[in-house]
């Protein structure tokens, strides 16, 4: 059946939809977390080359389907199919992306919750409710489960709505502010004792590192996250975009947005990493490895903001809103996934279909939230580093495979007149047939 579909208003519109969508809590609690764990600059750099070189190649596969099909992953990969095995393929391919992303919503409400959390604690601090104030920060059983289900009250809320009056005017304000928050933290942490050992920690690369598979997964899967890729949200996204827009410098903007704060976040969190350390906060253990795993940035931060006395109160409660908003920018993309997918194939009205989602996913999330050490981890793990990678190669090989070649060709051209001049023009079509899918698998095989 058919429904009247939203879109987004402007170029802009869609620019900061999905970079509302990319960034969030994947650049500054992903991001440096990983980047701590895995060795430092190493890290960053394989990061750095996989993001550009893979992830943004299959980001422009995944919003060319979305663009031609104008509908959520499986229905449009459906309309490039010509064969029962191909549409077959088609539905394994987008019900696996969709499924992937209400894997993450459900452990990504929780840490957004965290953040939501440490947003209030200062306001508490001030009006010196300081029990209050230390529940808050605390990992409990209660303050975890409160949490999660405002976020996911305030993403269903969004959701309900529709995507192009949520997206957009969330997304407007927060980047440059988010931007600018994080430039003067890192000069400020610049000005600490200890910090610099932690810019050399990040910025200098041990080459011999790079190979290293666990590194290697790692930073796939962060850079497939931080993308929102293999969830079937960037074809939805491309299918609200309009015909006549540029794709292929959208989704370089998109991707260079993404990737710059995640950059930034770990200029940020690392040296400060180190000043934490200087300062007598137990961030290394004696063997150098890390002593607190998804809490890092909830150590770090903390501690940078109570350095600096008042001010900090009001500069961690700015910090940790912003933080929540971009979170939730990044949700709603999430839970539309699934919501799109439901509402066009079976006509459910859209309230409906995102609170019944919603809930689904939260029933997911409570119980992570009561067997958060093992379940997390493993959650995380499995969506991020395995579902993601897979099935963005599975669209690439969709892409390069199945969907016909003068058909690609035609969507690119789009919008986009003297494409056929360009470098992506000649490249992009075999490299994304060939090189893409090639490369991932090498990365999964390199680590098994
Ligand atoms: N890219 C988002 C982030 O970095 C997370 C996300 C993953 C969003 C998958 C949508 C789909 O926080």
């Amino acid at each position: 059946m058919s429904v009247s579909r939203g879109g987004f208003s402007s170029r802009m519109g869609f620019i900061l939809a999905a970079a509302g969508s990319a960034v969030g809590l994947g650049n500054i609690w992903g991001f440096p977390t990983q980047t701590a764990s895995n060795g430092g600059a190493a890290f960053v750099l394989v990061y750095l080359v996989l993001a550009f070189c893979l992830a943004y190649p299959a980001f422009m596969a995944e919003l060319l389907i979305g663009r031609y099909g104008q509908a959520n992953a499986v229905t449009s990969m459906q309309k490039m199919s010509h064969k029962l095995w191909q549409k077959r393929f088609a539905f394994l391919v987008g019900f696996g992306g969709i499924i992937c992303a209400a894997l993450i919503l459900s452990f990504y409400g929780i840490i957004a919750g965290w953040m939501m959390s440490y947003a209030i604690e200062p306001i508490m601090s001030l009006m010196g409710m300081t029990d209050a104030a230390n529940w808050l920060v605390t990992q409990s059983l209660a303050r975890n489960f409160i949490f999660t289900a405002l976020f996911m009250l305030l993403t269903i809320f969004i959701i309900r709505r529709g995507v192009e009056q949520g997206i957009e005017k969330w997304s407007k304000r927060l980047m440059p502010m988010l931007i600018g928050l994080l430039i003067l933290l890192i000069i400020y942490v610049f000005t600490l004792d200890g910090s610099r050992e932690g810019f050399a920690a990040y910025l200098n690369p041990d080459i011999s590192r790079v190979f290293e598979p666990d590194l290697l997964i790692s930073a796939l899967g962060q850079a497939f996250f931080s993308l929102s890729l293999g969830t079937s949200v960037m074809v939805i996204y491309g299918s609200y975009i309009s015909k006549k827009e540029n794709l292929v410098s959208l989704g370089a903007q998109v991707t260079l947005i993404d990737v710059s704060i995640a950059f930034l976040a770990g200029l940020l969190i690392i040296p400060a990493m180190y000043v934490a350390q200087a300062q007598g906060v137990a961030i290394f253990a004696e063997d150098g490895s890390l002593i607190s795993g998804s809490n890092l940035v909830f150590t770090v931060l903390p501690s940078l903001f109570s350095g600096m006395g008042m001010v900090g109160l009001f500069v961690a409660f700015g910090f940790f809103v912003l933080m929540s908003i971009a979170a939730l920018t990044s949700s709603i993309s999430m839970l539309e996934a699934p919501v799109s997918f439901i509402v066009e194939r079976k006509g459910l009205p859209r309230e409906k279909a995102t609170t019944y989602i919603g809930i689904g996913i939260f029933c997911l999330s409570t119980l992570i939230v009561f067997n958060i050490s093992f379940m997390l981890d493993f959650i995380a793990i499995l969506a991020t580093q395995y579902g993601q990678p897979i099935i963005a190669m599975l669209c690439c090989v969709f892409v390069g495979w199945i969907w016909q070649r003068s058909e690609v060709l035609a969507e690119i051209k789009q919008g986009h007149d003297t494409v056929e001049h360009s470098f992506f023009w000649k490249v992009w079509p075999w490299y994304t047939k060939f090189i893409c899918p090639s490369a991932i698998a090498l990365v999964f095989w390199h680590s098994l």
